[in-house]
């Protein structure tokens, strides 16, 4: 049972990328219902997009679509959010290219791909946002990390190393814009119930692994993450920002349940 918080987000510009689906799409329900106006950055297919947006007030949801592996794209979900509602207030980096296997199983042109959407969009979409939060002296970043970018896990080795780079990137600069009054965090899921996961083909076995190496014995709903991601947008993180430095749960990197995979892949 998720409680939303009518009007913890009156007034408030949202721009999130992968917002179609998943978790992203999670965030935008939420965000509507209390109160923002959000543009969804996703290069799913127009009509997919227009009937999510159809979904919500007139007004309140602008369907963007972008494939955020090329730079000016990555660099519009910034300057359209702007164009289409005035404003920016909030940015997640939430959309990533998975590739599956070993490094000497991948193509140069995979590797290429799954940072430019990982690292490289939250570079340029960084870039863009953070003159307008600097006039603001405002400002939240947040990007939607894995416990498998905090570990590296066997399977997906360029996934793990694109996930530890954003990472790392948000406890730099959230060192570095924390003078301006802009906040940078991260969130590190473990196997939540989207489509991505589904592409694991999950079988029985899969999902009892999960439950097996997860604290509450399930995956998290994409609900429970959007949860998570608007507790960080929101004022009452008004102190929470990336820097890493120390272990605990909040103040830094939050991670959030555990990789389904890795009892079965890191038997040790
Ligand atoms: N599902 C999990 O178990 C899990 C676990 C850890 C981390 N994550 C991370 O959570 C985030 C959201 O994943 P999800 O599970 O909701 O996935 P999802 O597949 O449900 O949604 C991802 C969305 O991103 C969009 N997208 C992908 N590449 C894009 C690109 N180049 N340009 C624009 N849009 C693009 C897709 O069209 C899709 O709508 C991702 O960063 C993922 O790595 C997911």
């Amino acid at each position: 049972m998720v409680h939303t918080f009518p009007g913890r987000f009156n007034g408030k510009v949202v721009a999130i990328t992968g917002g179609a689906s998943g978790m992203g799409a999670a965030m935008v329900a939420r965000y509507v219902a209390e109160g923002a106006k959000v543009l969804v950055a996703d290069m799913c297919a127009e009509d997919k997009g227009q009937a999510q947006a159809a979904l919500y007030p007139k007004g309140s949801v602008y369907f963007h679509r972008v494939d955020i592996s090329d730079a000016a794209q990555a660099t519009s979900v910034v300057t359209e959010t702007i164009k289409q509602f005035g404003d920016i207030d909030i940015v997640h980096n939430n959309a990533s290219a998975v590739v599956w296997g070993p490094v000497d199983e991948m193509e140069p042109s995979q590797w290429d791909r799954c940072f430019k959407v990982g690292i490289d969009a939250p570079f340029y979409i960084t870039r863009a946002v953070v003159p307008h939060f600097k006039k603001k002296k405002a400002g939240s970043i947040i990007s939607t990390i894995s416990t498998a970018g905090l570990t590296g896990d066997k399977g997906f080795a360029c996934y793990c190393a694109v996930k530890a780079a954003l990472a790392n990137l948000t406890r730099a600069m959230a060192g570095d814009y924390a003078p301006y009054g802009i906040r940078v965090n991260a969130v590190a899921p473990g196997w939540t119930d989207t489509a991505m996961a589904a592409a694991l083909k999950a079988t029985p076995e899969i999902r009892e692994m999960v439950a097996s190496s997860t604290p509450l014995h399930r995956p998290g709903t994409p609900e429970e993450l959007a949860a998570v991601m608007m507790f960080l947008a929101s004022e009452d993180a008004s102190f929470v920002t990336g820097a890493g430095k120390s272990k605990s749960v909040i103040h830094g990197l939050i991670r959030l349940g555990s990789h389904p995979l890795r009892n079965q892949l890191n038997p040790t």
